[in-house]
């Protein structure tokens, strides 16, 4: 196989692209972990050259990379990338692409196709690709990289993947979770698998409950446009947080591998228990901040959900009866992510504690973002009593034990796991699609004529008090198990 590689970013002159995509490529060359022998080809609309990519690249680095660009390191980089000023949906830009990429290549090549555009361009990107015979894997390898989100929906999900698998078969799609690429949540099945002492309590005869809260304090932040039309399920939901879910929730695999590894996620949504339209009240929340149809850029009368909770069962024998409490939302108090394990009480206590006391179970929280760590609290004797009991915590900080650089942007991950060709931390297709599935009832019943008025939260609340009595109904809160909590 050809050690030369091509990067090849349709968007380069997007958020996302000088944001996340050309600093993390930058990283993994200052790394060293780029083979020598590669190039980025950016397309674009804008009528740039090379030199003006080169600039904007600077710029960006400058601004996201973290840390100080020594110049010759960047010279070196600037030279390895280039620009081509194109229509996505134009057969001809892609002839010019190809013949830009054999002057530069000079013989074979891999290459990595990453779609960095909005999704409207998904498929006439691959048909383009396809038509100018870019993915045959004759000179190397091609792979492709789509960018979320992937459908609004299930008929379109199913729709999009059948299109673009015309094209590609399914090993040379990379489809992005950049959750998946968090060093924090890779660690959610080292922490389960490679230890002997959570596994075996690790299901429904000691955990009583799980929580996923991935809050945000940001608002729409100048993306009024894509998000008035998707809402906070279709945005956080069907990716981000069911694969935080799946992740608690698999069987262990026999292998690292790829496909073993989702193969497990998939089966945990399939065993998701779906929510029938008529149960979608009953079982999840949702919520606009106030002040969010005021914001530019949104539709007048918007009913678009900016946070949700959402109560899910997974009907296999470890989970039976364990509730999946998932939150999500905008202008919340604080941007944080973080699943907590809720523990049962012991089932008998035996110290003499007055009647109405109240008991504090087990807590194992999963520090995700921005405390990245691992908290456990349990309980022990305050001093000087007789068996008066205390919460407390022990905790686990990356910062204290691998210094506080040592975590990777997503993306950087995400970015060398493609050119290596490992798609673990990839979304195969049939995932996508059984996730849509899973919350379309959800969507239809929120988005329907009939559907009860949307509850307004304050900015920087925990979102609607009906969030709250999700949990109530349960005789639970919700619990935060990170920072100070
Ligand atoms: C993105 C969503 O996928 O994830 C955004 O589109 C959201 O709306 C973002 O802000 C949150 O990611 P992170 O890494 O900041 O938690």
């Amino acid at each position: 196989m050809s050690e030369s590689t091509t990067i090849i970013i349709f968007g380069v002159s997007g958020d996302l692209a000088q944001r996340k995509l050309i600093p993390g490529l930058f990283n993994l060359f200052q790394k060293k972990k780029l083979e020598s022998n590669f190039r980025i080809v950016g397309l674009a609309g804008r009528p740039w050259q090379d030199e003006d990519l080169r600039a904007t690249a600077r710029k960006s680095i400058d601004s996201f990379a973290g840390f100080k660009v020594e110049n010759d390191k960047w010279n070196e980089f600037a030279g390895k990338l280039f620009y081509i000023s194109g229509d996505f949906r134009n057969e001809q830009s892609y002839n010019t692409l190809s013949e830009k990429l054999e002057f530069l290549e000079k013989g074979a090549a891999n290459r990595l196709y990453y779609l960095a555009t909005p999704p409207d361009f998904f498929i006439d990107i691959i048909e383009n690709l396809g038509k100018t015979n870019q993915v045959d894997e004759l000179e190397g390898w091609r792979r492709v990289v789509i960018e979320k989100p992937f459908g609004t929906d299930y008929e379109s999900a199913k729709k999009l993947n059948s299109e673009i698998h015309k094209v590609l078969n399914e090993e040379q799609i990379y489809r992005i979770d950049h959750y998946l690429g968090k060093e924090t949540v890779q660690n959610i099945l080292v922490a389960r698998f490679a230890n002997t002492i959570f596994e075996p309590i690790w299901n429904r005869n000691y955990i009583d409950n799980v929580q996923i809260t991935v809050a945000e304090k940001v608002g729409l932040e100048r993306r009024a446009k894509y998000y008035d039309k998707v809402g906070v399920v279709r945005d956080m939901f069907q990716n981000h947080l069911l694969q935080l879910l799946s992740l608690i929730a698999m069987e262990p695999t026999a292998s690292y591998k790829a496909n073993d590894l989702r193969d497990e996620k998939v089966k945990v949504i399939k065993s998701i228990r779906r929510i029938p339209f008529e149960k979608v009240e009953s079982e999840a929340v949702r919520g606009q901040y106030r002040g969010y149809s005021q914001e530019e850029g949104v539709s007048e009368g918007t009913q678009t959900p900016t946070f949700a909770a959402i109560r899910f069962y997974i009907d296999n024998w470890r989970w039976q009866g364990v509730p999946f409490y998932l939150r999500s939302g905008k202008r919340m108090p604080e941007k944080v992510s973080e699943i907590v394990i809720q523990f049962k009480k012991p089932p008998h206590l035996m110290f003499p504690l007055p009647e109405e006391y109240e008991f504090s179970a087990n807590r194992l929280t999963l520090c995700l973002q921005p405390d990245e760590g691992i908290h456990l609290k349990f309980e022990t004797k305050v001093p000087d009593t007789i068996a008066e009991t205390r919460s407390v915590d022990l905790e686990y900080h990356y910062r204290d034990v691998f210094g506080k650089d040592a975590i990777p942007e997503a993306y950087e991950r995400l970015l060398l796991d493609a050119i290596t060709g490992d798609a673990s931390l990839f979304t195969r297709g049939d995932r996508s699609e059984l996730a849509w599935e899973l919350i379309d009832p959800i969507l239809q019943a929120w988005e329907s004529p009939n559907a009860p008025p949307l509850p307004i939260y304050e900015q920087g609340s925990w979102g609607p008090i009906e969030a709250d009595m999700l949990l109530a109904g349960d005789s639970l809160k919700w619990q935060r198990g990170c920072g100070n909590h």
